[in-house]
């Protein structure tokens, strides 16, 4: 790809006029376009664009002063260098000529070195602008990106490639001018095993789409080996960058022409975004590099966030098993605690937030019984009224062991209000309904569900149907009315998944 030819909008009314102009402007390198009248000069500039306009004033119809008006209250075109070029030499004409926006006036008849001076001029400064024009809109992109990628990131739920395709979308559309954006991205990653995959994006009918590359580009990018990330760009006819030639060679014989590209070269991801309709500056290759640096760094912060968030899963999970060493063998009790939870709670139409930290924290309802006596809790037979004033202890004992550490506020709630009933009949409190949070309504019912099916040294194992019994109709003990309704219906629709559960993470 060539530098175009700067294209010069010659209007005036006298054809010879404008082929004079035509004369000594095409030698010297300008592309000309004319035009006869005000609106053929409008229709010109819209249809072929110019980067400088030579004007003349006194023609029929419209005149050079409304012909410029118009282009300048035009977004467009408002950048587009104006001349005026006039027999009139008063000073009205003058201000007149500065006040509907032209650039620059000159008296008929010119003087040609004259006029190419001042053309000179007024392209270098238009080229400046449209350069700042340029890099003010890529660094606004930049923003926009950023903090798009930032807005949707999640952690917890981090998955690179489709974080990729959102920057990739972003990149491929970010402007309706296709000029502006590359035709073709390829994206390699390295798998666990440092085996690359290549992915290869295009635009097509308003989607983007991403399908699998075959051939492997992969062995080029040991030609470029160490170990920082590099960023390059190149246009076809960038003969000072000899040394990426090769991989241009690779994606031709992968059958993708090149006309040029940008690279983002690292030991473990790739991006190559190809074929803009223009030649590409260092302004694409920084807002390339921003972005990818953005979605490295996200990656790596998810990362680290989920390793400490399952350090944090194997603490809770830790703690809650050293509570059980003073019960009898619970087996997975508190596993399955935590999954009736979770499936209680998405019954209830309850966040999926909530429903990943109660399926964690649940875990930790009965920790308080660290410090109940072996004795007690190991009793084979019933307890006596004051061993079982004891046991009621052991929601408080929980809170004081769990602290007043804001992750563990579910937690916390949990352990205090487990042993509550709706009635008001539980412990330590006897709250009744709403009083009791929900998270220990929910716990109430769930503990008592996985209480029964297991076997305690108290009391032998239950099947389903009669857990079902004593929970929905009550043994005497175990009363409907000790539950919340609404936690009784969703036990009661969701019944079989608690079965399912319970011999899936039985032992
Ligand atoms: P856990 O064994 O985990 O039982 C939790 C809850 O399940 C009990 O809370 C109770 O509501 C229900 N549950 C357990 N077994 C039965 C049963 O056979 N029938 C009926 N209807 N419900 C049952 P609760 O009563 O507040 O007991 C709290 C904890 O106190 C129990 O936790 C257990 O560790 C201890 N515990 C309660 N009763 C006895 C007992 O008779 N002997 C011994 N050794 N421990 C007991
Ligand atoms: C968590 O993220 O696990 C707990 C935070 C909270 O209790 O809100
Ligand atoms: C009580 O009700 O306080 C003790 C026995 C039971 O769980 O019903
Ligand atoms: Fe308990």
């Amino acid at each position: 790809m060539t530098t175009p030819k700067p294209r010069i909008l010659c209007v005036d009314d006298e054809p010879a006029n404008l082929k004079l102009l035509e004369a000594f402007l095409v030698p010297r390198g300008y592309e000309v376009i004319k035009a006869e009248n005000g609106t053929e000069a409008l229709k010109r500039i819209s249809e072929q664009n110019a980067d400088l306009v030579l004007l003349d004033v006194m023609m029929p119809g419209m005149n050079g002063f409304e012909v410029c008006k118009r282009i300048k209250e035009d977004e467009r075109f408002r950048n587009i260098p104006i001349v005026m070029i006039t027999a009139l030499r008063s000073k009205e004409d003058r201000i007149r000529a500065i006040e509907a926006g032209a650039e620059d006036f000159i008296s008929k008849p010119f003087d040609q070195g004259e006029v190419l001076a001042r053309i000179k001029v007024l392209l270098e400064v238009k080229d400046l602008n449209d350069r700042l024009n340029y890099a003010y809109a890529n660094i606004n992109d930049m923003m926009y990106f950023g903090e798009e990628i930032i807005k949707r990131f999640d952690p917890l739920n981090f998955d690179f490639i489709s974080k990729i395709d959102s920057i990739m979308d972003m990149i491929i559309r970010k402007n309706t001018d296709a000029i502006e954006r590359p035709a073709i991205i390829l994206v390699g990653l390295t798998d666990e095993r440092n085996k690359w995959i290549w992915y290869k994006y295009e635009a097509a009918l308003g989607t983007l789409n991403r399908s699998s590359v075959r051939s492997d580009v992969s062995g080029v990018l040991d030609l470029h080996g160490g170990d920082s990330a590099k960023i390059v760009f190149s246009n076809a006819d960038d003969p000072e960058k000899p040394e990426y030639y090769p991989f241009t060679k690779e994606l031709e014989s992968m059958g993708i022409a090149v006309s040029n590209k940008v690279c983002y070269l690292s030991k473990d991801l790739c991006i190559i975004t190809l074929n803009y309709g223009r030649d590409v500056t260092k302004y694409d290759a920084a807002v390339l590099n921003s972005l990818v640096i953005q979605g490295v760094f996200l990656k790596s912060i998810a990362g680290q966030i989920r390793e400490t968030e399952d350090a944090f899963a194997y603490t809770v999970h830790a703690l809650a098993r050293a509570a059980e060493v003073n019960d009898e063998d619970t087996g997975n009790h508190i596993l399955r605690v935590g999954e009736y939870c979770a499936l209680i709670s998405k019954q209830l139409g309850m966040s999926e937030k909530f429903i990943n930290i109660i399926r964690l924290q649940s875990q930790m309802h009965d920790v308080g019984k660290i410090h109940i006596s072996p004795e007690i809790l190991k009793k084979p037979g019933k307890l006596t009224a004051e061993e079982f004033e004891m046991v009621k202890k052991h929601p408080e004992y929980g809170t004081k062991i769990l602290g007043d550490h804001v992750r563990f506020t579910l937690a916390r709630t949990i352990a205090i209000a487990h042993h509550e009933r709706w009635d008001g009949s539980g412990y330590p409190f006897g709250l009744k309904e709403e009083q009791i949070p929900i998270e220990g309504r929910i716990l109430n019912i769930v503990d008592v569900y996985d209480a029964l099916r297991n076997k305690r040294v108290y009391k032998p194992a239950f099947d389903h149907e009669t857990t079902y019994r004593i929970i929905t109709e009550g043994d005497g003990r175990t009363m409907p009315h000790h539950f919340d309704p609404h936690l009784l219906k969703a036990f009661r629709d969701t019944a079989s998944q608690f079965e399912e559960i319970y011999e899936r993470m039985k032992g």
